[in-house]
């Protein structure tokens, strides 16, 4: 099943032949972490179930980078789709330099794409998708724009086919519900990136982009979103193009996958923040504790004394703040023992909960104004407690 490419017409630059396209072959002999950099373009098409639109899709593509006089390889990602992919793809390999990787064991876009740039020879990675609505003629000059800028600027990182640029456009019946979802989706991504259309599954960056970024995890579909943040693309460049609806077939996008799309918005956020993500999310369970506070107070208050009242509330809320904190905050370590990592906690809070404590029990027991504003003694003992919790931090545990 190894292939050869057809070198005669033009005088193009061609990719040596590729390997094959056979399915039971191991995916490719260049190793993902030896992948050697011997071409100018490696263009990876994720797919599933896209027989019909491959036979249109990889001669436009291949066209424009003979044009361009880019020396390039085509990588269609399948996962084991169940309709012609393998055949149409053999047979396309005998034209053109394809070479398809089939995944019998996994499944989704975003790995798709990392395994296909994985087993990459080209210096510079193109993706699109295999439907047609990304323009293939328009390969090139994302590829361009890695080296000379977008209309002539500095060079760039990253390079995005872009709907969202002045000159780029959707088509007609995109639907006011995928446009309002493509554009709130854009909005949570903004302090991430600044690009217009961060969503775009058409784009290109140098293969040592690639290799450079960190810990690549996304789930979901926004690989484009993932390798821009992970690998500290700075200078990221928009390229106009006509986003078309697809050719062939339905879209894969599915509220799963918009599911998806938070809890990656999620992992970016703390990726890019680190501690100050956490800190965020902290003080934010830290506010819901103090309604739970105040709530359980204002029972409490009616079942037993005063001081043991204001002590039980705030042991609540203690508790309430460890579960959440355990949950979200800090769900990386929460393989260790809950009892254990709760005991530490409330020895960690217990200062603030006693300022807590005798602010909050003084004040109503001293000041005849707090008899009637009990639970305003209260809110100010939180306050007190978290700022003295606060500043023990910052003197001792944080210096
Ligand atoms: N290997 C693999 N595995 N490929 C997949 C999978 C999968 O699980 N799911 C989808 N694909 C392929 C499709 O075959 C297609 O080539 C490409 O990924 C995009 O999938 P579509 O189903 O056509 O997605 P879409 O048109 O809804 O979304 C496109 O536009 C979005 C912006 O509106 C994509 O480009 C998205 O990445 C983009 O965010
Ligand atoms: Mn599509």
């Amino acid at each position: 099943m190894s292939t050869d490419v057809n070198t005669s017409a033009t005088s193009a630059k061609v990719a040596p032949p590729p390997t094959s396209t056979g399915v039971n072959t191991p995916a490719s002999p260049v190793s993902p972490d030896a992948a050697v950099e011997t071409i100018d373009v490696s263009v990876v098409v994720p797919t599933y179930c896209e027989a019909e639109n491959l036979p249109e899709l990889i001669p436009q593509v291949w066209k424009s980078l003979q044009e361009a006089e880019l020396e390039a390889e085509i990588i269609v990602v399948d996962d084991n789709s169940q309709d012609e992919t393998v055949a149409v793809c053999d047979r396309l390999a005998e034209t053109y330099p394809v070479r398809l990787l089939v995944r019998r064991t996994e499944r989704g876009l975003s790995s798709a794409v990392i395994h296909g740039m994985r087993h990459a020879r080209g210096r510079t990675l193109v993706v699109m998708d295999a439907d047609l609505s990304h323009p293939p003629e328009k390969v090139p000059e994302l590829v361009a724009a890695l080296h000379d800028g977008v209309t002539a600027g500095e060079p760039c990182d990253f390079v995005i086919g872009s709907r969202y640029v002045r000159g780029g456009t959707t088509d007609e019946d995109w639907g006011l519900f995928r446009w309002v979802n493509s554009k709130v989706a854009t909005l949570l991504a903004w302090p991430l990136t600044s690009a217009r259309d961060p969503m775009a599954g058409f784009f290109a960056l140098r293969s040592e982009t690639f290799r450079a970024a960190e810990r690549l995890d996304p789930i979901g579909y926004k690989i484009g979103l993932e390798l821009m943040v992970k690998s500290g693309s700075r200078r990221v460049g928009e390229i106009p193009i006509r986003f078309r609806d697809r050719l062939h077939g339905t879209s894969k996008l599915t509220l799963k996958e918009q599911l998806n799309y938070l809890r990656h918005l999620g992992r970016l956020y703390k990726f890019r923040l680190g501690t100050l993500a956490q800190l965020a999310q902290f003080l934010a369970v830290g506010s819901t504790g103090m309604i739970v506070d105040l709530c359980c107070y204002s029972v409490f208050l009616l079942l037993m004394p005063l001081s043991v009242a204001r002590a039980l509330a705030i042991w609540a809320a203690m508790s309430w703040n460890f579960a959440f904190n355990r949950r979200f905050t800090f769900a990386e370590s929460r393989r260790d023992s809950a009892g254990r990592q709760y005991v530490f906690f409330c020895l960690a809070c217990l200062f603030g909960a006693v300022v807590n404590w005798a602010v909050s029990v003084g004040l109503t027991n001293l000041v005849p104004f707090f008899q009637e504003w009990k639970l305003l003694a209260a809110l100010l003992g939180v306050i007190a407690g978290t700022a003295f919790n606060f500043v023990l931090s910052h003197r001792l545990v944080f210096r």
